[in-house]
């Protein structure tokens, strides 16, 4: 009996079905591998902390702590925290397992869902899924350049090129107080509104991301932190600029970008592509100097980024791109007959057993639906059997692309399909 369900995932959570799943993996893979290539490694840490790591370390004046985090009470009363992003969760792995005390800089890598409670639209999702690295521990320009290139290369790989690397420095902890200091002043002599002076006094620089025209207008001419900063940390911003060139790596300097986050320092960068309209961010990262410390380590440095694989992956389709290669299956096998029902099944296993991906026609819908099928499937040859080849040890090899057809033999089947695949590959 089949009843429509009245289920439904919850609001603003995706499910990744095929053929976008096919996507979804190559680009979250594809990122991944380009963090291979730079010596990060795997890690897999809780989908949920501890809320007191996420307020301490992300910020308690930023949107996500203070509006967008799903937090619920375990059975004790302790509260809990579905992560809403993944450099919290990293330092807290780091100092707890002591990897801080070994050798510098730790350089880690991590994929999965992240929990924001936010007002869902295209690219906006309340589970949304990131692709991150983060390097802690050393305080050189040079890496910071790497952790911006490997986006950069990530992004590369996989066919994308509509997007911009901004980046900016925040500063470090000699001129960052000195230039809140001076922006509140600026902010302090205009006539805001109650709310936008309080957030003036808790973070002054979140005012200068202020979307509404009349603020824009009026902070125009704020000053800006990258005209402030201090001897090491203007050195330190020109050196990642010199590393970046020397890499090839595109950047604008965008000195009015503002992150989400509150731990970053130096240097900061987002990735904006203009395919996506209002969620143009597909990756986004940067220093955050201060963050180990503050979570209770020792006061060792740190580089990192989040990259949107939804965000990645709705923008590879703005440039009418893919980043799957291959089709679902290579072979895909048509039975006429239950004896070459029973031979292909076999078939199957032995051509699986070899690594050629295979499916077969299910259930007796016929010749022209499962050839339909096959061809449906992408599959690059189809095998066909009946049940009078099976006697005489025969099986029909096509060729999906030009509809050319042979026999060959029935217990020669591997070699000749692997031999076939390849020559197509040549
Ligand atoms: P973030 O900028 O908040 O940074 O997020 C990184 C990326 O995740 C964004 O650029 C965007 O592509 C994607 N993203 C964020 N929110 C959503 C959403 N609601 N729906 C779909 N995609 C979204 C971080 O999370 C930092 N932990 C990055 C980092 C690592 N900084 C240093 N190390």
């Amino acid at each position: 009996m089949t009843e429509t369900s009245s289920f439904r995932a919850p609001k603003g959570v995706p499910d990744y079905l095929p053929p976008v799943s096919a996507e979804f993996v190559a680009v979250r893979d594809g990122l991944v591998h380009a963090a291979r290539l730079a010596g990060y490694g795997h890690v897999e840490l809780p989908i949920f902390e501890e809320t007191a790591l996420f307020a301490r370390g992300v910020g308690e004046s930023t949107d996500v702590v203070s509006k967008e985090m799903w937090t619920f009470a375990d059975r004790n009363g302790e509260s809990f925290t579905l992560r809403p992003e993944g450099t919290a969760g990293v330092m807290r792995a780091v100092i707890q397992h002591g990897l801080d005390r070994g050798a510098l800089p730790v350089k880690l890598c991590y994929a999965g869902p992240f929990f924001r409670y936010e007002r869902p639209q295209k690219g906006r999702y309340r589970q949304l899924q990131q692709v991150g690295i983060e390097a802690i521990g050393v305080d050189d320009p040079a890496l910071d350049a790497e952790v911006i290139a490997v986006a950069d290369a990530g992004f590369r790989a996989l066919g994308l090129d509509g997007f911009r690397l901004e980046l900016t420095s925040l500063g470090d902890e000699t001129c960052r107080p000195q230039y809140r200091e001076l922006l509140q002043e600026f902010l302090f002599a205009l006539p805001l509104d109650e709310e936008t002076r309080r957030r003036a006094e808790i973070n002054p620089l979140r005012v200068l991301d202020d979307k509404r025209p009349e603020v824009k207008e009026m902070t125009a001419a704020a000053p800006l932190m990258i005209d402030h900063l201090s001897e090491s940390a203007k050195s330190h911003f020109d050196q990642v600029l010199g590393h970046l060139d020397a890499l090839g790596v595109p950047y604008v300097v965008n000195p009015r970008m503002v992150r989400g986050l509150d731990y970053y320092t130096k240097t900061t960068f987002e990735f904006v592509h203009d395919g996506l309209g209002a969620q143009s961010g597909i990756g986004g990262g940067g220093r955050y100097d201060g963050l180990m410390a503050e979570l209770g380590g020792q006061p060792l440095s740190g580089i990192g980024f989040g990259i949107g694989v939804d965000r990645t992956v709705l923008a590879l389709e703005a440039e009418g791109k893919t980043a799957v290669t291959g089709a679902r299956v290579d072979v895909f096998g048509v039975a006429m007959g239950d004896l070459a029902k029973q031979r292909l099944v076999a078939v199957a296993g032995q051509l699986r057993a070899a690594g050629i991906s295979t499916d077969l026609a299910y259930g007796g819908r016929g010749v022209k639906g499962a050839m339909k099928a096959a061809d449906k499937s992408g599959a690059r040859f189809a095998l066909v059997l009946g049940d009078r080849e099976v006697a005489e040890n025969e099986i029909a090899l096509k060729d999906l692309g030009n509809g050319e057809q042979r026999q060959i033999g029935l217990d020669d089947v591997v070699d000749q399909v692997s031999a076939a695949l390849a020559s197509q590959r040549d």
